[in-house]
């Protein structure tokens, strides 16, 4: 009998270890071919001009933004290129993917090595990384995104490591401007209220640099 027992639950786990395999690999499949891969390039590590890599995200995270862009929640300044909301082309392409879809998504980005950080041309001195850093420290981001932006402490919220800087400095501005209100974002907004532009800036080009794939 105890043998027995011990089987069924043996293969209950293998089960379910075979089941979350089964949704990584759904969530890929989903990922490259329906249209994510185009603007977030290869594994969510490579993305065009100043979108997101999303490789290695936090699952939850990931998650509630999908569902916050898909409803439109989530809203964006407007890319000067197009004169859109930077959110406008991904929210358009949502609908063709069902909540199920999302978590499946959500499990496979989370699973993949984070991007390595990008260059920055003029690179940024000594000093400029110095200040991006003690500004962090001094505003106190790090009791929620973790020393140096590696690890959140909470998974619901975002890693900040090794994101582009463009794209940094954007989330910062537009949620510091009330543009970006979505999930939990309020609770940022009485830090980064007291951020001016050069700190955003300088916080922006110091997470930008920190290797996240080096532990
Ligand atoms: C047309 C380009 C485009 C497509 C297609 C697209 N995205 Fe996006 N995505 C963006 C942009 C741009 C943002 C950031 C918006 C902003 O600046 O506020 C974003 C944001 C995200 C975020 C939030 C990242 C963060 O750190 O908050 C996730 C996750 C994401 N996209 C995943 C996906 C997935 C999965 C797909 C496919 C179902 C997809 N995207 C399709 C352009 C795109
Ligand atoms: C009390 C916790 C908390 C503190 C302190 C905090 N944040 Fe956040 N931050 C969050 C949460 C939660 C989100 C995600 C909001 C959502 O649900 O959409 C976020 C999102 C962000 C994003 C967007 C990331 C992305 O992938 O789009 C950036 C950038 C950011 N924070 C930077 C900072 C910086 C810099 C500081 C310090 C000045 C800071 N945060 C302080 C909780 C916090």
């Amino acid at each position: 009998m105890r043998k027995l027992l011990f089987t069924a639950f043996a293969s209950l786990a293998l089960f379910a270890v075979s089941a979350a395999a089964d949704d990584v690999a759904d969530g890929e499949k989903l990922y490259k071919t329906k249209t994510c891969m185009a603007c977030h390039g290869s594994k969510g590590a490579r993305p065009i001009q100043s979108y997101p890599a999303v490789a290695g995200q936090n699952e939850k995270y990931i998650l509630t933004q999908l569902q916050d862009i898909k409803s439109g929640k989530r809203v964006a300044s407007k890319d000067p290129a197009t004169g859109h909301p930077y959110t406008e082309g991904m929210a358009a392409v949502m609908h063709i993917l069902t909540d199920d879809d999302l978590k499946k998504i959500a499990k496979y980005l989370a699973a993949q090595p984070p991007a390595k950080p990008k260059a920055i041309e003029p690179a940024p001195s000594a000093e400029d990384l110095a200040n991006g850093a003690a500004t962090y420290k001094k505003l106190g981001c790090v009791a929620c995104h973790g020393v140096d932006g590696k690890k959140a402490s909470v998974p619901t919220y975002p890693n900040l490591a090794g994101l582009q800087r463009d794209y940094l400095v954007r989330q910062m501005t537009d949620m510091r401007d009330g543009l970006r209100v979505n999930g939990q974002s309020k609770l940022m907004l009485n830090i980064i209220k007291k951020a001016d532009d050069a700190a955003i800036q300088a916080m922006a080009t110091y997470l930008s640099q920190i290797d996240r794939s080096a532990k």
